[in-house]
């Protein structure tokens, strides 16, 4: 199915659309769904427009973000965010077109009355999707493209004190060229307004297998669960995916990692303290960058079974520095941890975000803090 039409800029008639995708709190259409407000959906040449339904609390806080980031030029390089102007609540199912309609399960889950819908430009398939295909030919996929495109991604959120807090491979979405941009803003915050309220709002049921997620944010949610520390230690070691996964592809035992988280831990003044405030707002710089390390080292994890990208110039040539990096993305240890620009620094030393003025005093900065 060829999804991106090329049309030049025209209206296309509200018809309800296809289930394109959907995750916990919502459904995204292709086209939109009917709305109360006729929100007329303007393609413009390439672009193909989706309808992502959701609840309003969800829609608020990735509206929040757009706000802030539409104001960049530059945003839509990386990340994809809701056409503020075009929010509406969804009509009635019964007046909806589509087949489709009973199989988003966010319908049976929330109250229709308060279903909103926005408008995002499609982005095209998720990475998780992308790499599902690709099973049989890695090379038609740009590994050591795609590890620069999301560090820059992550540079670029940082440097405007964005956290996604939410990356995993269902929301990275990527087009025919293989440009991946950050969808679901639904978890993401903003790092000069982390109060009290934001901290209780990321507070989450403790889910140590979650491997995108931190181990210091593992631990905050474990802790506020009442779960011993001592468990979650353990929990970390034999739960987390992406501690195993260190150990198989960069060699760190998983016992050097707990470790290291142990110490992290123990010598923390505002973790013993439980002044989740102040963690959240000395570490917000290495939430998305574990994540960003995450993605990297699956990705890796399957293209180092290929013979032919072991034996490739590339891998030749960037494999100990990507190594490296990966191991700064992924030291349990957030004091220790890298932000997404420093690794970019140490990747691509000529990248365009690490030399900009922003870049580099955001670099000088960091290294006069360790
Ligand atoms: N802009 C987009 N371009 C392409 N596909 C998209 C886009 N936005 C959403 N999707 C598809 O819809 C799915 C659900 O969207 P999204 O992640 O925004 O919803 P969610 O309900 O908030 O998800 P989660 O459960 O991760 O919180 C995505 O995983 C993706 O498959
Ligand atoms: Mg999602």
């Amino acid at each position: 199915m060829n999804r991106e039409p090329s049309v030049t800029v025209d209206t296309i008639i509200q018809q309800g659309g296809k289930l394109k995708g959907q995750g916990l709190y919502g459904c995204v259409w292709s086209p939109p769904l009917l709305t109360v407000k006729n929100t007329a959906v303007k393609n413009k040449k390439g672009v193909t427009t989706l309808g992502k339904v959701t609840e309003y609390s969800e829609v608020a806080k990735e509206i929040e973000l757009s706000k802030f980031l539409s104001k960049f030029p530059e945003t839509t390089d990386y990340c994809l965010l809701p056409d503020i102007k075009s929010i509406s609540k969804i009509r009635p199912l019964s007046q909806q077109k589509d087949e489709d309609i009973k199989d988003c399960l966010a319908f049976e889950r929330y109250d229709l009355n308060n279903m909103y819908q926005f408008h995002i430009q499609d982005g095209g398939i998720t990475l998780r999707e992308k790499l599902g295909r690709l099973k049989t030919d890695i090379h038609t996929f740009d590994f050591f493209k795609f590890v620069q495109q999301i560090l820059e991604i992550g540079a670029f959120l940082i440097l405007h004190g964005c956290i996604h807090n939410d990356m995993h491979s269902s929301n990275i979405v990527m087009d025919t060229n293989y440009k991946p941009r950050v969808i679901d803003f639904g978890r993401a915050y903003m790092y000069n307004t982390i109060t009290e309220t934001t901290v209780s709002e990321l507070n989450a049921r403790y889910s140590p297998q979650l491997r995108h997620i931190t181990p210091e944010s593992t631990a905050f949610d474990g802790v506020t669960d009442g779960v011993d520390i001592e468990q979650i230690y353990r929990d970390l070691y034999s739960m987390k995916e992406t501690i195993k996964v260190i150990e198989q592809v960069l060699g760190v035992s998983r016992q050097a990692q707990i470790q290291e988280f142990r110490n992290f831990w123990k010598t923390s003044v505002c973790a013993q303290a439980e002044d989740w405030l102040t963690l959240h707002r000395l570490y917000w710089t290495v939430v998305d960058s574990w994540a960003i390390g995450n993605i990297i080292i699956q990705i890796l994890k399957r293209f180092k079974m290929s013979k032919t990208f072991l034996q490739s110039s590339e891998w030749k040539e960037k494999g100990t520095i990507i190594q490296s990096v990966l191991k700064g993305l992924l030291r349990t240890s957030p004091y220790y941890r890298y932000d997404a620009l420093e690794a970019l620094a140490m990747y691509d030393p000529s990248n365009a975000f690490v030399n900009s003025e922003s870049g580099r005093a955001w670099l000088s900065k960091k290294k006069s803090f360790v």
